[in-house]
């Protein structure tokens, strides 16, 4: 059986599949595109992995991962302590993107080289059930044996070092690290001690807010059905819009995000989150949709929020009850069009104006009513 190995650069993928194509398997190297900034494996892996040609197959995913990102924005779809759920995400974006360049290589499995508490797992196996039940999941770090060749960090490194692969496999921390363009995710290592300090963490996207530029600076995006389609009366893509929000909120010490969350399995872990751009865009969004939606909207936004943001961390997108939270969610949001002003200064994201792009019939500006909110005119019609 040929299977694919979903290689990103990271340390324990890497490592997964040098070990896997060692035992005789037949190892196909993938590396998908994610706006990860992980250097892509060097050419020295194709000699390693026994392969003529290039290193690995290489799918450009970047504006599918962009496009999720504004989805998860527009929905509002937090896990704990306000996660962008940018790793959870990813793996729906690998699953649907990597599964037809798997078959064309004549792969029937696809190997994943995440740990980590079972909640990749759980979400590759179930998007691949969801979008590509013709190839099985394999979840290496399931089985002991792996567990007992690596039981760390630093075997993994030492063992690619060892067959010369340079140490640019992400062992130049203590702890894992994943990312795409749309956040980074820090975690596992040191960092499970809640006493480990948050600025263990070196920033990828962003920069400390006591590092910010003076004097800050401000982005207006506009949105339309809580979109985002223009950035200072640019028109932008979605890949375009993260790519530049990133950037504003990165330097501007739109940082780190500390949180415990409660994994798919009911144990908690500690993690840290950068995503500059979506903190941004969710930050004005929401203040659209108070300008914008009626009261009971707004609630209602609230609770299929958090549905989803439960879904996106569970890898359940595709189940009826998240997609039908969707349709609720992209509902609601049809009147979030207008622009945000938003000022970024050393971490505070402050909305400094939020303008109603198009006033929908029969609203009253002046007095406040939202759009779809069933109202009545305060001015009768003088009868007698
Ligand atoms: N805890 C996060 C999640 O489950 C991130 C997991 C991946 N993190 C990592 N450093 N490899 O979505």
């Amino acid at each position: 059986r040929r299977v694919g190995v979903l290689m990103s650069g990271g340390l324990s993928c890497t490592a997964v599949g040098v070990w896997l194509a060692e035992q005789g398997v037949d190892v196909v190297p993938f590396v998908a595109d994610l706006g990860q900034r992980v250097p892509f494996p060097p050419a020295e892996l194709a000699r390693v992995l026994g392969r003529s040609g290039p290193a690995a197959r290489v799918v450009d995913l970047r504006a599918e991962t962009a496009e999720l990102a504004v989805n998860l924005a527009r929905w509002q779809a937090t896990h704990d302590g306000g996660y962008w759920n940018t790793t959870s995400g990813s793996r729906h974006t690998l699953v649907t993107g990597l599964a037809q360049p798997l078959r064309d290589a004549g792969c029937t499995v696809l190997v994943h080289g995440c740990v980590g508490g079972g909640n990749d797992e759980g979400r590759f196996h179930r998007y691949a059930a969801a979008h590509a039940p013709d190839l099985t999941v394999f979840s290496p770090w399931r089985h002991e044996w792996l567990r007992e060749q690596f039981p760390g960090r630093r075997e993994m490194a030492g063992y690619l070092r060892q067959r010369g692969l340079p140490a640019i496999f992400g062992d130049y921390v203590d702890y894992s690290v994943d990312g795409t363009l749309a956040g980074f995710s820090h975690d596992g290592g040191e960092l499970e001690e809640l006493d480990t300090p948050v600025s263990t963490v070196t920033p990828l996207m962003s920069t400390w807010p006591s590092a910010a530029r003076e004097p800050g600076e401000s982005v207006r995006i506009r949105f339309e059905a809580g979109r985002p389609v223009a950035l200072d009366d640019v028109p932008l893509s979605a890949l375009a819009v993260l790519t530049r929000l990133n950037q504003l909120g990165g330097r501007n010490g739109v940082a780190l995000r500390s949180v415990v969350e409660n994994r798919v399995n009911g144990t908690k872990c500690r993690g840290v989150y950068e995503a500059p751009g979506l903190e941004i865009l969710g930050a004005a969004v929401a203040g659209l949709y108070q300008v914008m939606l009626d009261k009971a909207a707004v609630d209602l936004m609230g609770t299929l929020s958090r549905r989803l943001g439960r879904a996106a961390y569970e890898g359940r997108l595709d189940d009826p009850a998240a997609r039908a939270a969707i349709l609720g969610a992209d509902l609601l949001a049809e009147p979030a069009t207008g622009e945000v002003k938003v000022d970024l200064y050393r971490g505070t994201i402050a909305l400094a104006r939020v303008r109603a792009g198009v006033t929908p019939p029969g609203v009253r500006r002046q007095t406040r009513f939202a759009a779809g909110g069933h109202h009545w005119s305060t001015e009768e019609p003088a009868l007698v």
